[in-house]
């Protein structure tokens, strides 16, 4: 997937406190910042290998004064999204005498933003921290909301923080470098977006032909969109007392597949969402809030873009043992999101051990019912 790339247009999103600007880095408030409230302050761009190659390059010869920052090059991958790399970093934080005025700059993918903001938000109990996200996922995502976090072995997010940044800066122009496969992951939050707040953005999401979804003004209409449903929802419920449950539709499942796959064969998270929302349409189905037309439709959409590892039944018992562990769970037992129908979500559903199993077996004979 492949566009060019001059798009003169902002666009600020309100989210909590600070604003995400779609557009270009330069017509934003991003070198204002840099200029006024952070001209004399050292600066700490968080990149990973990929980042670093693809996108630094851009960022120190777009803005000369960030010439003198210091580089944290982290390794790339989920699988380094964990303490012992953070650790790391608060060393050479230490080291580099970085003080509390000083200020973070994420650079990267969902990994950046939630290892980074997290540093950013523990190291002397809170730095300044900016995001700029290069991925899909990120944009429409990981950068959006305040979440930040860190896996504890294959526990998802287990370890984070709320943190808002002072703001978000979100230039499409960064994709052009992201392969094939990071786009369809970061796709599958935005068709999650879509079926949880906003029928007509899934209608218009699936009936557009691949090129036209990815023409460079339709990119731009995809980010806002989708920023908009996850902004919105952060600014009702900042801190996941209710409604903001709802962005974890897909996940409960989801997380699950993510952290059993991650040494085994790690799968993107994007691709384990899409799989966890096949199983809780199904489960949403199940229980009579989705009808069996609108679960097929998602059904059909998800499995035409995201596969399903062929021995996923027998992971299906450790599965379950990490959702029992799930961050959204009460004492009750696992708690998960239904759709109502497409474009609208409820959460806090208990399901038990035999609904978990019946959702997987769905999901497993969705692909390999022959
Ligand atoms: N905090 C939140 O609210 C939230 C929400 C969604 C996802 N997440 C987290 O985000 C992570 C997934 O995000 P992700 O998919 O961006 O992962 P990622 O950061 O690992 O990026 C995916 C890959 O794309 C590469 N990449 C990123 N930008 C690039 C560019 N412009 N050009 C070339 N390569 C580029 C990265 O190096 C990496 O290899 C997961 O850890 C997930 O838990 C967090
Ligand atoms: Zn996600």
């Amino acid at each position: 997937m492949c566009y060019i790339i001059e798009i003169r247009t902002l666009k600020k999103i309100k989210c909590n406190s600070y604003s995400v600007e779609v557009g270009n880095l330069e017509l934003s408030s991003f070198p204002v910042l840099l200029q006024e409230s952070y001209r004399d302050v050292r600066k700490v761009i968080v990149v990973d290998e990929n980042t670093h190659d693809f996108c630094l390059e851009y960022l120190l010869t777009a803005f000369p004064t960030l010439e003198d920052a210091e580089v944290i090059l982290l390794p790339t991958g989920e699988e380094n999204k964990v303490m012992e790399v953070c650790f790391q970093v608060l060393e050479a934080l230490s080291d580099y005498e970085i003080v509390r005025s000083d200020l973070v700059i994420t650079l990267g993918g969902g990994v950046v933003s939630d290892m980074g903001g997290f540093i950013a938000s523990i190291y002397k109990r809170g730095l300044p921290c900016i995001h700029i996200p290069t991925s899909l996922m990120g944009m429409v995502d990981a950068a959006i909301g305040g979440k930040t976090g860190i896996d504890l072995g294959s526990f998802k997010n287990q370890i984070g923080t709320f943190y808002n940044p002072v703001a978000v800066y979100v230039d499409q122009r960064f994709l052009e470098t992201l392969p094939e496969e990071e786009w369809k992951s970061g796709f599958a939050e935005v068709l999650k977006h879509a079926l949880i707040a906003d029928r007509k953005e899934w209608d218009r999401l699936i009936s557009s032909s691949q090129g036209e979804l990815f023409s460079e003004e339709n990119v731009k209409m995809i980010l806002e969109k989708s920023i908009a449903v996850k902004a919105n929802i952060v600014n009702e419920d900042p801190i996941e007392k209710g409604k903001r449950k709802s962005l974890n539709f897909g996940h409960t499942i989801g997380h699950a597949i993510e952290g059993y796959y991650l040494d085994l064969n790690p799968m993107s998270h994007g691709n384990c969402i899409a799989l966890g929302i096949i199983a809780e349409a199904f489960l949403s189905n199940q229980k009579g809030t989705l009808e069996t037309e609108e679960l097929n439709e998602i059904v059909q959409v998800m499995m035409a873009l995201y596969p399903c590892p062929e021995d996923l039944l027998t992971g299906v018992s450790i599965m379950l043992e990490l959702m029992k562990n799930d961050k959204k769970n009460d004492q009750l037992g696992v708690r998960t999101c239904f759709l109502n129908k497409i474009g609208e979500c409820s959460w806090n559903h208990l399901i038990d051990e035999n609904d978990i199993k019946a959702a997987f077996n769905y999901l497993y004979q969705c692909y390999y019912k022959n």
